[in-house]
């Protein structure tokens, strides 16, 4: 019968056949272990000298990293593994031979790993991060349709920027200009003046210069939006959605967190409500924490935020930042000018911000004031104006990033390892 690595267990004392790659193998004299991955998963398969027949034996011997094969035996039950079963291998069928597979079970560079990053996928270590990030993917659209979310997909290729100018990526539309999108959040305020709470999940594009760990040029961000809600709202649904993710993760990826040895009790603990602090709190906790020279107005690095994340064990919203250093759209407190109704979620561990959101500007003429501020063009945004002529109502919204996510759960210190083909600042291949 044809099964796969994952289904093993409902097999126990059955015969059956699996297509595998070879993992891994190692012999003694009347003993052969074969570790077998399939995609689904790992397993090791016994090969006993003196139970098969001869051919049998000598082509197990000889078998070499990452040739494929059918692979038969029986399933046996076996408490030292992750699986709680192995294979005891009665037959082996070679599919394609492999011969010479550049990344061996020794240690190799990152830059070399990078540049196979086309194999490196298949090692465990990377199967276990994608599967991290498959559940979180998952457990992102459980959240929003149990919450009456609706997917909204906005464009890729938009004719202006919504995160600032400096970090667009051009290209030319037939005869115009264009750009690949920073973020789809414009078009969700629209989408949400018709549907009411919408998310989208898609690629976004950054030319930032940053290389950093935290820091990718394509990456993938899911922005919700949602009409009738303020930014306390706001905050409490974050708070929630992060939580259900972590939970679904623990629940569901035990395996792969205990390949990646990820403490688990950091993770058990991000549980709604995360603690909140004002950015003028932050800003006297950095000072108190030695950082002399951080100024109130300035906006904050990857050292200020690992240490306001020090002080929590749970990730921390920072809100209230001032007006001059966050997006043109983003609502001033109306109890004071200077600061804007918005927050960035630190992750623990050093992990960075993982969320940024606001309320969004509702009222017209401050929209207009905006622009003038900030050189806006209005023909690229007039349709952004009009959400704000036709029945305005005070909506609010956030951008998660997806690899700072699977970083942080997966306890992965780059974001290179969280996307499967990652494009940094001098990377395009593979
Ligand atoms: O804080 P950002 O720039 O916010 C926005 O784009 C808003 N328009 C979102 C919204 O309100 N709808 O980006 C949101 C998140 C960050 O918190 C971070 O997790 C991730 O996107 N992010 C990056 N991830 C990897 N590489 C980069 N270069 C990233 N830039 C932002
Ligand atoms: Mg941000």
């Amino acid at each position: 019968m044809k099964t796969t690595i994952s289904q093993l267990q409902k097999h126990i004392g059955e015969t059956v056949t699996i297509g595998a790659w070879l993992h891994n193998k190692r012999s003694s004299g009347k003993i052969a272990f074969l570790q077998l991955r399939d995609g689904t998963g790992f397993v090791q398969g016994v090969v006993l000298k003196n139970d098969v027949p001869e051919e049998l034996w000598s082509q197990a011997k000889g078998l070499t990293q990452e040739t494929s094969l059918w692979v038969t035996g029986t399933v046996q039950e076996d408490n030292r593994s992750k699986l709680g079963v192995e294979l005891l291998i009665t037959d082996l069928e070679v599919i394609h031979e492999s011969v010479d597979y550049p990344i061996t079970p020794k240690e190799h560079g990152t830059e070399f790993l990078m540049d196979h990053r086309h194999l490196w996928l298949r090692s465990k270590r990377q199967h276990a991060i994608m599967k991290i990030r498959n559940e979180i993917i998952h457990a992102i659209y459980e959240f929003f349709y149990e919450n009456g979310f609706v997917k909204v997909d906005p464009p890729i290729l938009t004719g202006s920027s919504a995160e600032g100018t400096t970090t667009l990526f051009h290209t030319k539309y037939f005869d115009e200009d264009a750009y690949l999108s920073q973020s789809g959040q414009l078009y969700m305020e629209a989408a949400a003046m018709a549907l009411g709470k919408v998310f989208s999940f898609g690629p976004t594009f950054r030319a930032e210069k940053s290389k950093t760990r935290r820091h990718l040029i394509e990456f993938w961000m899911i922005e919700p939006e949602m009409a009738f809600v303020e930014h306390e709202e706001s905050l409490e649904i974050q708070e929630q959605f992060v939580s259900h993710v972590v939970q679904s993760v623990l629940k569901r990826c035990q395996i792969e967190l205990e390949v990646l040895g990820r403490d688990i009790s950091k993770l058990e603990n991000v549980k709604a409500p995360f603690p909140r602090i004002t950015y003028d709190q932050a800003i006297e906790m950095l000072k108190e924490k030695g950082f002399d020279d951080i100024e109130w107005g300035e906006d904050f690095g990857a050292p200020h935020e690992t240490a306001i994340a020090e002080s929590f064990d749970k990730p921390v919203f920072i809100t209230h930042y001032p007006k001059d250093i966050k997006a043109f759209y983003m609502k001033p407190d109306p109890t004071r000018e200077d600061v804007v109704l918005c927050a960035d979620l630190i992750a623990p561990e050093g992990y960075g911000e993982i969320i940024g959101g606001s309320q969004r500007i509702d009222d017209l003429n401050l929209m207009e004031k905006r622009y003038e501020e900030h050189g806006l063009t209005a023909d690229a945004y007039n349709w952004y104006l009009d959400l704000r002529k036709y029945g305005s109502v005070p909506h609010s919204g956030f951008g998660l990033g997806l690899e700072r996510t699977v970083a942080w759960i997966s306890g992965v210190e780059h974001v290179r390892e969280t996307i499967p083909f990652p494009r940094l600042l001098n990377r395009l291949y593979p």
